[in-house]
């Protein structure tokens, strides 16, 4: 179902049929300055990282105070009202609204009655970055800014994930692109700076009414036309790849609903929280998006999604068995993550699996319960605990990784440069990570079918070399590369490579320099010069030597 404009009206969702008052509002919002930093100015330091906490209260004191104070302007109610779940008059809200009045926020379904005044029935917050201009993104209020647990069809304001994987996509111009599950519409900012047209899904008619609200508040920052919206993005309602079946896209990218949940036999679907639970059990949600995405891509066409996997006790043996009994919770060999996610991928596909973290399950279990705040019922937060470990225990889960991952259709089905690579990356990436994954996977592609040996390579502006040895000893115990930047990697060198990294400086073949290499170490030459070849690929696809293109 495509619910481009004329949108219906949603109950609990804002409403963005007036673009009149859209305007209106969008100009409110700028006259009072309520951006990111203003807002950071007027709460100081501690108050604001306080609200970055969840913690409303020192947030208020300020506010109250500047309010008490007078003079600040409109600043302080929008920050009240939108942030921090404070009750304003009819008076106050004319003031600070000029514009869209009280009469217009209300008719916008952005705030309600709260006994003698108003109060917010959404989070409305400012939102800027590298790539997006300053905008205001609308979302359901947290728990933190209303009273008992979240709504279940809950739509998700920007969240560290949203920034992850915004800071994740590679931002290529391409033509098409697909968002599935969008909520509130924060990764379409993103895509309208490199996607001529976007296909947004969700499961949920609010989410999708928060998204619509969105692109419309902020269309002339997002150089969106509002009488022409589904030119630029086309919504829809509906499961997964359903809304999507028999299209191709270039670029897709979700931020799905991946968090592993316990099913029951008696649970119904509006019990589940729709912005992190796709009612499948397990991890099955990803693996099968991961499964069926290449459905969707165009040749030459990648995905990129954010995503938890199940990590077994079981462990594969060398015969394809798999013996339980071999491990124990907590034992599971290191590359044991892989094992999931490998499975999933389809032939003919290439996957690029980052693991940035592992939860154990109990952990696991802890973070989930207290996000929708369902602690706030001790026997019912005890009995979901129990489910929960109950569920991992039944699939021999020991823990839960938590990553990104990149999905490419290659653009000739025989020809796949990039393959398979799984890596556990758990340090603090710099971000935005994207131009980093992207120039790795460019190396990659570029190896495909060349000899090595005419390579002539430098070493990346980032990287410096490491060494490390006992007091009085006479060589290095330890070489270490390190980048500086991007995925910030390190890598331990041999002698031998570390006097050919060293060579690297743009004037030689890696084939010349190798050989030179080679004749000053102990040890076979011939086999030392070939190894040093074959660490060409380990040094150019994690980003530690670059190539010189057109050398002389
Ligand atoms: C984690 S939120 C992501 C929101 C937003 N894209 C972001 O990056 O912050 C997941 C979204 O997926 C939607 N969703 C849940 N189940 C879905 C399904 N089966 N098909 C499509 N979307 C689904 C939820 O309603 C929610 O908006």
């Amino acid at each position: 179902m495509n619910t481009s404009a004329p949108f219906s009206v949603i109950n609990h969702a804002p409403h963005s049929n007036e673009q009149d008052l859209l305007d209106a509002l969008a100009d409110d919002l700028t006259r009072a300055c309520y951006h990111q930093e203003a807002v950071a100015t007027l709460l100081g330091d501690a108050s604001h990282e306080a609200l970055g906490r969840d913690q409303i209260v020192p947030a208020k004191l300020v506010v109250e105070r500047s309010l008490g104070a007078g003079g600040a302007g409109a600043l302080p109610v929008l920050v009240g009202l939108w942030l921090l779940g404070m009750s304003f008059p009819d008076e106050a809200l004319q003031m600070a609204f000029p514009r869209t009045g009280t009469a217009g926020l209300s008719r916008l379904q952005l705030i309600e009655p709260d006994g003698e005044g108003f109060r917010a029935a959404v989070d409305l917050r400012p939102h800027a970055s590298d790539v997006v201009a300053q905008t205001w993104i609308a979302s359901d209020l947290g728990a933190h800014q209303r009273p008992g647990p979240l709504r279940h069809d809950h739509v998700l304001g920007v969240g560290r994930a949203s920034a992850t994987l915004a800071q994740a996509v590679i931002r290529r111009p391409v033509e098409r692109a697909l968002e599935l599950g969008t909520g509130s519409g924060i990764q379409l900012f993103y895509l309208l700076s490199h996607c001529r047209r976007i296909v947004a899904t969700d499961i949920s008619d609010r989410a999708l009414a928060f998204a619509r609200f969105n692109l419309l508040l902020n269309h002339r920052v997002l150089g969106v036309d509002p009488e022409r919206l589904e030119e630029r993005v086309g919504l829809r309602l509906g499961s997964l790849l359903e809304p999507v079946a028999g299209e191709e896209f270039d670029l897709v990218v979700s931020n799905p609903p991946f968090v592993i949940t316990p099913r029951s036999a008696s649970e119904r679907p509006e019990d589940r929280y729709t912005y992190r639970d796709g009612g499948m059990p397990g991890d099955s949600l990803v693996e099968s998006l991961v499964r069926d995405l290449p459905d969707v891509l165009a040749p030459g066409g990648t995905a990129q999604m954010l995503a938890n996997w199940e990590i077994r006790t079981q462990a594969a043996s060398d015969d394809g068995e798999n013996h339980v009994d071999e491990m124990t919770p907590g034992e599971e060999s290191p590359d044991a993550w892989e094992a999931g996610p490998r499975s999933w991928i389809r032939e003919g596909t290439e996957a690029w699996f980052i693991q940035r973290d592992v939860t154990a399950p109990e952990v696991y279990a802890e973070t989930w319960l207290r996000d929708a705040s369902q602690g706030r019922d001790q026997e019912a937060h005890d009995a979901a605990y129990r489910d929960y470990l109950r569920d991992f225990a039944d699939r021999d889960v020991a823990g839960i990784g938590f990553g990104m991952l990149w999905l490419r259709r290659p653009a000739q089905p025989d020809r796949l440069p990039f393959g398979l690579r799984f890596e556990e990356i758990t340090h603090p990436l710099e971000q935005p990570v994207a131009p980093y994954l992207q120039a790795q996977i460019e190396a990659t592609d570029s190896l495909l079918g060349r000899d090595r040996a005419e390579l002539v390579l430098v070493v990346a502006d980032d990287v410096t070399e490491e060494r490390h040895q006992r007091p009085g000893a006479q060589h290095p115990g330890v070489i270490l590369l390190r980048q500086g930047a991007g995925l910030r990697r390190t890598t331990l060198l041999g002698s031998a490579e570390a006097g050919f990294v060293s060579a690297c400086d743009g004037e030689f073949s890696a084939g010349v320099l190798a050989q030179a290499v080679a004749s000053l170490v102990e040890g076979d030459e011939r086999e030392t010069a070939a190894n040093l070849l074959a660490s060409v690929d380990r040094l150019v696809t994690q980003g530690f030597v670059t190539e010189v293109r057109n050398k002389g």
